[in-house]
């Protein structure tokens, strides 16, 4: 007998995935530790097939059933690791929920994460897309993790650089990192911690609350409240936060279009690009509050791709596509899609 819960045939991903698209996998196991990855590595019936790794389903859509093995990552636990130049180590297991570990830092004094309250999700996801918001990114907060490589049954450590992380972007969400299943994340916080309060939108309500020297856990309420005035809740409305990237376009091209749409929302980077707010384009096409069958554009934020009710993955493509056309045909800019399309 494994010690591990056995491996489940014609699998229902509807309650996996926060867009609530019906979609079943042909074979799905709850992983908890690398000796399932290795069992299932090992496994002559199981090693050929396609796998997909999914955390909370937070940043997926699933257009069809998945004729593979998906590997739910459901390990549990965190730890304070202890401190190392001028940062607290902790530790979770890929499984764990994100916001609950967030909660679990800000209620032991540590700051760091708070930014990135609320953000729907697993520990292990996080770093995949480097999962960002109000000024801080995954990346910044890094310190290492852990990964089985599903080609060669070895487990190891990788570094931020090994992790190559860029905007919503890490090495696991290319070619080369196709075998690397994320089994823990140890995150570095800072001991003299300061907030960030860089996105004026943060910085505004921190003010208008009357905060002069927030603490972590003031900061994680009112990036809370900001998420919750305009994000919808998964568990109500089916979506995948963000469903395009902001697109980063050269400064040359920002001039041009800023002389045609003097309104444009732009904020420089650190290379001279200029990064676009792809939900002012989407909403300057019209799409906010609409809808193409079941599958709609959500009123408070242009950004977010919501299920009305019964969509399918085709429907939320059709829906994207339809969006992306008409940015393109405007604007001259190509919106790409945050989520993994399975
Ligand atoms: N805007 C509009 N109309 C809209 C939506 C936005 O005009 O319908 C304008 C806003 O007025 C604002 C600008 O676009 O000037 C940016 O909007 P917002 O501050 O809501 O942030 P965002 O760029 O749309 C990004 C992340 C979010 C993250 C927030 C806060 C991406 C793709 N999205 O959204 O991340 O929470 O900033 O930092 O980078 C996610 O990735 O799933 C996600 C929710």
């Amino acid at each position: 007998m494994p010690a591990y819960a056995p491996i489940v045939h014609d699998h229902s991903l509807v309650s996996l995935n926060t867009f609530r698209i019906p979609a079943r996998a042909r074979h799905y196991l709850r992983v908890n530790s690398a000796a399932e990855l290795d069992a299932v590595r090992c496994d002559p019936a199981l090693a050929g097939l396609p796998r997909l790794v999914l955390g909370g389903g937070s940043n997926v859509l699933f257009t069809r059933d998945f004729d593979g093995i998906v590997l739910h990552m459901t390990g549990q636990g965190r730890q304070v690791l202890g401190e190392q130049a001028g940062y607290r180590l902790v530790r979770a297991q890929a499984g764990e929920n994100w916001h609950a570990f967030v909660q679990w830092t800000l209620a032991q004094g540590f700051g760091g994460l708070e930014n990135l309250s609320l953000i729907p999700g697993t520990v292990g996801a996080a770093p995949i897309q480097n999962v960002g918001a109000y000024g801080t990114e995954t990346r910044d907060r890094f310190h290492s993790l852990t990964v089985y490589d599903m080609a060669s049954g070895t487990t190891r450590t990788l570094d931020a650089a090994a992790c190559r992380f860029g905007y919503r972007d890490s090495i696991f969400k290319h070619p080369e990192g196709n075998a690397l299943v994320v089994l823990d994340v140890t995150f570095a916080l800072p001991l003299a911690w300061t907030p960030n309060l860089r996105y004026a939108e943060l910085a505004q309500a921190v003010d208008a609350a009357g905060l002069a020297a927030p603490t972590p856990q003031e900061i994680g309420r009112i990036v809370e409240a900001i998420r919750r005035r305009k994000l919808p809740d998964p568990l109500e409305i089916g979506n995948a936060g963000s469903f395009f990237k902001n697109p980063v376009v050269s400064s040359a091209q920002c001039t041009e279009l800023l002389a045609q749409f003097p309104q444009l929302v732009h904020h420089a980077q650190p290379d001279g690009s200029q990064k676009l707010a792809a939900g002012w384009l989407i909403d300057q096409c019209g799409w906010k509050g609409k809808a193409l069958g079941a599958a709609g554009v959500y009123p408070k934020q242009a950004l977010v791709l919501v299920n009305l009710g019964g969509a399918t993955g085709q429907d939320v493509v059709r829906l994207a596509g339809a969006i992306q056309a008409d940015v393109a045909a405007r604007y001259g800019v190509q919106l790409e899609p945050e989520p993994v399309f399975i």
